[in-house]
């Protein structure tokens, strides 16, 4: 038996034109009527705004890649509502390739999905997918997409993408994606397998793509110690239903409860912890040793 769900706010299916993502008791059963049927989403209600790094954290399967999934209609929805953007999808009839372009999704090991002989054909691949006919616009447009990632567009356009390290690979693959100016990026673990530095450089991007560009992000992740420092709020799932939806500080109080998901503790959020048995009262917006240092010293009146 699962715990009650504790701090969950239920809103209104809004679709005003600052909503992003909106579900109203979404529900999904993997082989439904078959005695293999297993509930993978639980009355899912939701509220993402435009702008918002949400990360969607949880213990294996709870259900996140079967939501984020939802999100640019890979699953369609069985029972309950959900809007993306203008899109019901909810609704039989979807603009799947409208929704497909303003909703990039970066799947987990998204290098696989490499299959062009050359790192300027694989960028280009979706463009020319979703019609964009004139050849020097699609190029134009994956010039800038691969140096938004961080590589040297003319170094690497004719390379094979199979001959680059694992870390520029998933930067050609989240290029593809971003060549689409996609208004809602959707990753599934986007950091998994890769190296400390690989990890902060992909995160770095993703970070400045949310603040400069102003797109929203919904990130999937096991590593709670990069969702707390990058996130603006984190939505855990248990057994199919949200069990928390709030900002990275606030979760990381319930630490018997979090832990009890076989999830961690940021390390950041223990000394905040440990810090707040002690009187001090760590705002929301602290994430770093220097931010939070700040917030003891003010209390602390400036000492
Ligand atoms: N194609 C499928 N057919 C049947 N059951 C599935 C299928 N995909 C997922 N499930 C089941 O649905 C539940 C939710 O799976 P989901 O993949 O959404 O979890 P998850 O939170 O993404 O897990 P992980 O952290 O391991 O990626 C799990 O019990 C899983 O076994
Ligand atoms: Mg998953």
């Amino acid at each position: 038996m699962s715990k009650p769900n504790k701090q969950v706010v239920t809103p209104q299916l809004v679709t005003d034109s600052q909503t992003a993502i909106a579900a109203d008791n979404l529900c999904f059963t993997y082989n439904a009527k078959s005695p293999f049927s297993k509930q993978a989403l639980n009355n899912i209600t939701l509220n993402i705004k435009k702008g918002e790094f949400v990360a969607v954290v949880g213990h294996t399967g709870s259900g996140k890649t079967t939501f984020v999934q939802h999100l640019n209609a890979l699953i369609r929805v069985q029972s309950g509502e959900l809007r993306v953007l203008e899109h019901n999808l909810s609704q039989k009839k979807v603009d799947l390739k409208l929704l497909r372009k303003q909703v990039g999704m970066v799947f987990q090991y998204p290098e696989y999905q490499l299959f062009a002989d050359s790192v300027l054909d694989d960028v280009c691949f979706g463009l020319k997918n979703f019609g964009l006919k004139d050849k020097a616009e699609r190029e134009a447009l994956a010039e800038e997409a691969i140096g938004l990632v961080g590589l040297d567009f003319k170094e690497v356009k004719n390379k094979s993408p199979f001959d680059l390290s694992g870390g520029e690979k998933r930067r050609v693959a989240l290029a593809g994606v971003l060549a689409m100016k996609p208004q809602i990026l959707v990753m599934d673990e986007p950091t998994a397998g890769l190296d400390p530095r690989g990890k902060r450089e992909i995160l770095s991007l993703v970070s400045s793509l949310n603040k400069e560009q102003g797109i929203t992000v919904v990130m999937v992740s096991h590593d709670m110690n990069e969702v707390y420092e990058n996130a603006d709020r984190i939505i855990v799932f248990r057994d199919g239903q949200i069990a928390y939806d709030t900002t990275p500080r606030d979760l990381f109080r319930n630490e018997e409860d979090i832990v009890s998901m076989n999830l961690e503790i940021p390390h950041m959020a223990k000394f905040a912890n440990e810090l707040e048995r002690n009187g001090y009262i760590i705002p929301d917006n602290c994430k770093t040793v220097e931010q939070t240092f700040e917030a003891v010293m003010r209390l602390k009146g400036g000492e």
